[in-house]
């Protein structure tokens, strides 16, 4: 019989371990490990073997089940974010930085939801009722149809919304609620799991759609971090730059829609706004065409979006020079840096590299390699690119530039923007573009050569 022994996690990334030690192998962090309490003391595991089951009856995977009822908000940017609108007894996380908006998002979401029929009830563990009444004031939602209560107990908390049966209930935030079956702080891994684990197998049991607010560690992660991604059906990410008003929601993870959709909001002083059309505002900073910036034709979930890349580079008075990245994966930075060396023969080496994404968003794609070579060697060359020109496509560390998806896409919004000329890798089929000019690059050589004289 297996002896039930104890187990110990990594406050900081989530890790698992069978014994406790200062350091954590996960993620580097120092006296980040705590024992883990279990949430029931039940008996102690027995091997399976002897003892039989009961026989599950097994079904088809056909279904005559019509698609979850949605119920939309109004506010665009979130129903699809979600997949289409709030799916009933789905739990979701909102992650975020402290101060980015997340109450703010989930009271407005929250008052559109109550409004569109939802009973629904706020529950605020940061905040007293009268401050979420001041914000409501300032939001101009004194008047939506929510329940309000401050509370941190767990036990209260799901007894109250057992006895009021909402059809959404908002928790803000999982980090202060205390489960008090769980002997250790508000906050702690064990703790958030616990409350994470209660809230999402009430919401299933009782069809009470939860959304839960996380507060994002200085890692990205979400304290209590990981282990509460997995349990949940919907994860939500609020980012932003805090100089920026530009707010971006992105679903990471979502069982109900497609992963990676985002929505685009504004904060104001009276609230969030929504972006309806983000690939104007992302380019609304733009002025005239000047070396090193290149505006690149993205997708971002199932909507096209511009954006700009800013380069600057400039002699490194370091040994190590420097390179900097905002917006974009530094390791890609460094492989486009590295093909342009190898393949085409241009060095930088002694030189220091700065790579911005404008207006805050957060680019994921590869097919934003070729805009950021373009933007590298504008900024190098110090030659702006053709004005009114979009450029995408994945570069390969042969050098090569291979086609990426919905080109069309791509090229229809560069279009509809005012764009007259597009640079795309050639091969594959780049159909869609009829107003514009287009220039197509079987390898980055040649891309090099014909725009910047050079390669
Ligand atoms: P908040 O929603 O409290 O952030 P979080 O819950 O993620 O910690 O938002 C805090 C910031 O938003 C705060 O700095 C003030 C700003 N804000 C506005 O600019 N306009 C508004 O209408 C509101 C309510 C907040
Ligand atoms: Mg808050």
């Amino acid at each position: 019989m297996a002896k039930q022994s104890k187990t110990f996690s990594c406050t900081a990334c989530g890790s698992t371990f069978t014994k406790w030690s200062g350091r954590c192998d996960g993620c580097g962090e120092w006296n980040s490990i705590v024992e883990d309490t279990p949430l029931s003391a039940g008996p102690a595991s027995k091997s399976l073997g002897g003892k039989r089951g009961s026989a599950l009856e097994l079904t088809d995977l056909s279904t005559e089940e019509a698609p979850p009822p949605r119920t939309q908000s109004g506010l665009e940017e979130l129903d699809r974010v979600l997949g289409g609108g709030l799916v009933p007894a789905s739990a979701i996380l909102v992650g975020g930085d402290p101060g980015i908006g997340k109450s703010t998002l989930l009271l407005q979401a929250a008052a559109r939801f109550a409004q569109a029929g939802l009973k629904t009830i706020y529950v605020s563990g940061e905040e007293a009722s009268a401050q979420v009444r001041m914000r409501a004031q300032r939001l101009d939602l004194s008047d939506a149809p929510v329940k309000l209560a401050a509370e941190t107990n767990l036990r209260n908390i799901l007894t109250t919304l057992e006895a009021e049966m909402p059809q959404l209930a908002i928790i803000d935030s999982i980090q202060t609620m205390w489960a008090d079956n769980v002997d250790s702080a508000p906050g702690s891994v064990s703790q958030v799991r616990a409350a994470a684990h209660e809230l999402t197998n009430f919401a299933k049991r009782k069809g009470i759609s939860i959304i839960m607010v996380g507060h994002v560690t200085k890692e990205g992660q979400i304290a209590g971090p990981r282990v509460v991604e997995h349990m949940v059906d919907t994860v939500l990410y609020f980012e932003g730059e805090r100089g920026h008003q530009f707010r971006i929601l992105r679903a990471v993870k979502n069982r109900f829609g497609p992963a990676d959709e985002i929505g685009v909001f504004e904060m104001t002083g009276g609230g969030l706004s929504e972006v309806i059309n983000p690939s104007a505002l992302f380019l609304s900073e733009r002025g005239e065409p000047s070396p090193g910036s290149v505006v690149f034709s993205g997708i971002e979930g199932t909507r096209p979006v511009l954006v700009e890349f800013q380069a600057l580079i400039a002699p490194s008075p370091h040994a190590q020079a420097r390179r900097s990245v905002v917006g974009w994966d530094a390791s890609r930075l460094a492989m486009i840096l590295a093909v342009l060396e190898a393949r085409c023969g241009i060095p930088f080496a002694g030189l220091d590299v700065y790579l911005n994404v404008a207006g805050g968003l957060k680019v994921r794609e590869p097919a934003a390699d070729l805009a950021v070579a373009a933007a590298l060697l504008s900024a190098r060359e110090d030659a702006a690119l053709p004005a009114d020109t979009v450029v995408f496509g994945e570069i390969s560390l042969s050098g090569a530039l291979r086609p990426v998806g919905q080109g069309e896409n791509r090229l229809k919004e560069a279009q509809k923007l005012g764009f007259t000329s597009a640079i795309v890798p050639s091969g594959g089929k780049v159909t869609g573009g009829d107003g514009l000019s287009l220039r197509s690059y079987a390898d980055l050589t040649a891309f090099v050569g014909d725009i910047f004289g050079a390669g």
